[in-house]
């Protein structure tokens, strides 16, 4: 696998992307979590391996297997991710593909909690790190290129480009993903680019595409 991806434009970089949901637990048995399947943070890093990048995929809980030729780290929690990617750094880029729950249970109980004794649970939320604000607000270490993701289900653009600002990241790829898009749990993405220089809507198309033509303009502004 190594030798079949010697060569690319990526070759020497290091890139960290996160990928799919994160599980909170509520009880040992239990958990919250987000909707993702993985599909477009998995598509990400096996194009940005294919370029020739040496990829750590830090990945909650996905459906979609992960691809070849990446370093995986798997993680259950939004705390376990932001620690796998601190230990992953430095890195020349990261991505941060991730559907990581806001929120996490206060305190989890180490028992499962019971209908008959213990009544109407109720839950105390705490608001997880945010892992993508943390990288692209730290100063020394932080990696020259920064990606976030922005699912929007309303004012799509409005959302994504107020995110990247409160971020702190250099691009944000902006989604919709209302119901009637498909697009969550579905093969294609309707994307827009949000950079410095302005926002570029690509046509829809299948995620591995999409996927490819990041890993292509990840690879020229990492190149210039
Ligand atoms: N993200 C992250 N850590 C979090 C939450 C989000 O790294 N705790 C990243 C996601 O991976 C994504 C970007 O931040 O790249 C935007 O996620 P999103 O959920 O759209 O943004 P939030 O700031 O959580 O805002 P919202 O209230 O819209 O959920
Ligand atoms: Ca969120």
């Amino acid at each position: 696998v190594a030798a079949q991806f010697a060569a690319g434009p990526l070759v020497g970089k290091r890139i960290i992307v996160t990928s799919g949901p994160t599980h909170e637990p509520i009880d040992p048995v239990r958990y919250i979590a987000n909707r993702s399947s993985g599909a477009q943070g998995t598509a990400i890093a096996a194009a940005l391996a294919a370029l020739g990048a040496q990829v750590v995929f830090v990945t909650g809980p996905a459906e979609v297997a992960p691809p070849q030729g990446v370093e995986v780290v798997a993680v259950e929690t939004a705390q376990q991710m932001l620690v796998a990617v601190e230990v992953a750094l430095p890195a020349d880029a990261g991505v941060f593909a991730a559907a990581v729950a806001d929120w996490r249970v206060a305190s989890a109980s180490d028992r499962k909690l019971k209908k008959s004794h213990d009544g109407l649970p109720k839950l105390e939320f705490a608001e997880n790190p945010d892992i993508l604000k943390t990288v692209s607000r730290m100063g020394a270490g932080r990696p020259g290129l920064v990606v976030g993701f922005a699912a929007e289900t309303n004012d799509v653009i409005e959302n994504a480009t107020a995110k990247r600002a409160r971020k702190g990241c250099d691009w944000i790829v902006a989604n919709d993903v209302s119901p009637a898009t498909g697009i969550m749990g579905g093969t294609e993405n309707a994307v827009t680019l949000i950079t410095d220089a302005g926002n570029e809507e690509w046509p829809r198309m299948g995620k591995a595409a999409v996927a490819e033509r990041l890993a292509q303009r990840i690879a020229a502004a990492l190149a210039g």
